[in-house]
């Protein structure tokens, strides 16, 4: 998806109660963009959506003419919400989802406890799978087998929460889940979102997050930096902002404003672009 495209839903999505960023936006766009230009294709899947924040922007990134989505929540069975993270709401999801329905997307909706979800049910389709369901170890951990189970070859998982102290299921959920499939690998974690991908397939992100232009493009430049890390016997790429650049002082209030005019350029000539009649 183009950046012109995350800004639209963002602004569409800004009224709609949830927890995704616009960073968060950008770097799951940037993923399609991508898979796009590596021709993988394929369906998405998110487990749980809340009022469908996000899941608004995975429509988006899906082409209705050979692609669909796919979403599993709770929605009315809240009881069933052991680690009470969100609160689903059906009717409030398929009111923000109207209008990419009608215009032709495709939802498969499961609305259960995402544990009882089996391969055979979902199809083994998915190009970008979002975990954002139950937090507890257990529930965050079926969640990415599944998803491991259902990706296609080249084809991403996007996990929530990945290290919150609110949420350390999820943590040990990962870590537990790495230790049990050894075909993944963690690469990249930023705005709240950790990317796993298959370890042959992970060059092939990998290449372009460190390109500091494509980051740009997708408006992932300053204040973020990239460092690696170790992470469970490979380098993590980790999103972060430089403790000096935090600081309210003249130099950074300088910068802050140099590159904000330079990203409002860079919009509008993406816009006048995007504009342009082909
Ligand atoms: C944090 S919210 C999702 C937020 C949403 N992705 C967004 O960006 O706004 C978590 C959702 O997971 C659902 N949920 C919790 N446990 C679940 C489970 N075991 N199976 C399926 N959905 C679950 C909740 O009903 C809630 O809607």
């Amino acid at each position: 998806m183009h950046p012109v495209d995350v800004k639209k839903f963002v602004k569409q999505s800004s009224s709609v109660q949830g927890w995704f960023s616009s960073e968060a936006a950008m770097l799951f766009a940037w993923v399609d963009q991508i898979q796009q230009s590596n021709q993988i294709s394929g369906d998405c899947f998110e487990i749980g959506c809340h009022h469908g924040k996000s899941a608004m922007l995975l429509g988006g990134l899906v082409d209705p003419a050979t692609e669909k989505l796919a979403v599993c929540d709770l929605f009315g069975m809240q009881t069933d919400n052991v680690s009470r993270s969100g609160n689903g709401d059906l009717d409030t999801f398929e009111r923000n989802m109207k209008e990419a329905k009608d215009a032709g997307l495709t939802i498969n909706v499961f609305q259960k406890n995402s544990a009882d979800l089996t391969a055979d049910e979902i199809g083994r389709n998915y190009r970008f799978f979002h975990i954002d369901g139950g937090h507890n170890p257990e529930e965050a951990l079926v969640d990415l087998h599944l998803a491991a189970e259902c990706l296609v070859d080249r084809g991403v998982i996007a996990l929530d929460d990945p290290f919150r102290m609110e949420w350390p299921g999820v943590t040990e959920a990962l870590l537990r889940f790495l230790d049990e499939n050894n075909e993944f690998q963690a690469i990249m974690v930023g705005f709240n979102k950790l990317l796993l991908t298959r370890k042959a397939w992970s060059g092939l992100y990998l290449k372009e997050f460190e390109d500091l232009s494509c980051r740009e493009t997708y408006k992932l430049g300053y204040p973020w930096r990239v460092k690696q890390l170790p992470f469970h016997q490979f380098d993590l790429r980790i999103i972060y902002v430089p403790d000096y650049l935090q600081k309210l002082t003249p130099g950074n209030i300088a910068r802050r404003i140099y590159h904000k005019t330079r990203r409002f350029l860079a919009t509008r000539r993406q816009d006048q672009a995007a504009a342009k009649p082909a």
